[in-house]
């Protein structure tokens, strides 16, 4: 398992120490053959060398790696994150990365949301007419395509239909924003079609957003366009215990590859206070590791990270008194103590 880690700007790098603290603790436990490689992109170098996305990285990843485990970027040292687009947008675009799976884990139920991940107004087409160093004319065009449309769509159906849900539902803008709106439902109902154990609904985004906090239960998968995901699933972070608390994987449908990564960001108004809560970023372990079959590692971290998220050593965001390094300390010592209780060691004892 070669896994390319970017920790990133912010707590990017903090949660992400946490986050391969326990990938390390995983790999011995059970044997994973994790070989992780770090890179330095982010802010720093952007500044110092003027290099986001180095020459050929794109080539490189796929060649040599089979995940990336990714903290954050943000820097108000770059206030257009022009760094943040060029590595993140650059790997999610370059690499094919179409579906963003954004779980949203409730104690008794969990919503699977699907994000787009490479087009909408993220497509990067578009530009601005200047007079007089003021900006008269400005345009962020959103794009959707047929084809990227059915790759996602087909994929993220299948996988809510793996993952035993019943409902999905789409959430659009087609009553004001009718091109893209019409293609996203007709796509959509196609591929309904083909699941059917798979019970379709739709929903206007302004009316989603109402509904995700009035009940959140009513739904199971839903799948959304780029933007419109990107903004549920921090509302929807609200339901679960805060921004600290979503993890993510992107993932090609076509070559498996993943990028996986907490859904929050660098957090600069809590950088070096070690209050950054590496839940998300942990949790994003756990999604690497069943996206690469290792649902034996992978149900043992989420086993020990949903304990301590309820303990004393959990970070203040969750009513806890610890840090980032005491909620990843009592993971580590869960694990620790499983792994002294497996039969293997028992023997090795006797
Ligand atoms: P943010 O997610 O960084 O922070 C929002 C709020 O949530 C802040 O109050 C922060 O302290 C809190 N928070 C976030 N993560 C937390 C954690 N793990 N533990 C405890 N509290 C946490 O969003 P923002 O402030 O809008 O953005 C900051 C920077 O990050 C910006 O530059 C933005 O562009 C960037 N950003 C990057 C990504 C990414 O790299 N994927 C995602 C979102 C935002
Ligand atoms: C996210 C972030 C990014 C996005 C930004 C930093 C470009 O908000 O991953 O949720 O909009 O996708
Ligand atoms: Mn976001």
């Amino acid at each position: 398992m070669r896994i390319a880690v970017i920790p990133g700007d912010g707590i990017g790098p903090e949660v992400i120490s946490a986050a391969v603290s326990a990938l390390d603790v995983l790999d011995s436990m059970f044997g994973l053959g994790t070989e992780l490689t770090t890179f330095d992109w982010g802010a720093d170098k952007w500044i110092a060398e003027g290099v986001g996305l180095p020459a050929g990285a794109l080539q490189m990843l796929q060649r040599d790696f089979d995940y990336i485990l990714f903290g954050a970027l943000g820097d108000p040292r770059i206030p257009d994150m022009a760094h943040g687009r060029e590595i993140l947008l650059g790997m999610r675009r370059g690499l094919s990365l179409r579906v963003n799976y954004r779980p949203l884990y409730m104690p008794d139920h969990t919503i699977d949301l699907y994000r787009e991940n490479t087009q909408c107004e993220y497509v990067g087409v578009g530009g601005r007419i200047e007079s007089s160093g003021l900006v008269d004319v400005a345009i962020d065009q959103c794009i959707y395509t047929r084809d990227a449309v059915t790759r996602f769509l087909a994929y993220s159906l299948a996988d809510a239909v793996a993952k035993g849900r019943h409902t999905a539902t789409l959430v659009h803008k087609a009553n004001a924003i009718p091109n893209t709106g019409a293609l996203w439902q007709d796509v959509f109902w196609t591929e309904i079609g083909k699941h059917p154990s798979l019970h379709g609904t739709e929903e206007y985004v302004d009316s989603f957003c109402y509904n995700l906090i009035d009940d959140p239960r009513r739904y199971e998968a839903v799948v959304l366009p780029n933007l419109f995901g990107d903004i549920a699933a921090d509302l929807g972070a609200f339901l679960v215990g805060g921004m600290g608390m979503v993890p993510s994987a992107s993932i090609s449908p076509e070559t498996g590859f993943g990028l996986f990564e907490p859904v929050h960001g660098s957090a600069p108004d809590i950088v070096g206070t070690g209050t950054a809560n590496p839940f998300a970023a942990t949790m994003c372990v756990v999604l690497l590791l069943k996206h690469a079959g290792r649902s034996d590692a992978a149900t043992a971290l989420r086993e020990c990270l949903e304990l301590c998220a309820a303990s004393p050593a959990a970070t203040p965001d969750l009513g806890g008194q610890g840090t980032t390094q005491s909620f990843i300390d009592a993971v580590l010592a869960q694990l620790t103590e499983r792994s002294d209780d497996t039969p293997q060691h028992r023997a090795a004892e006797r």
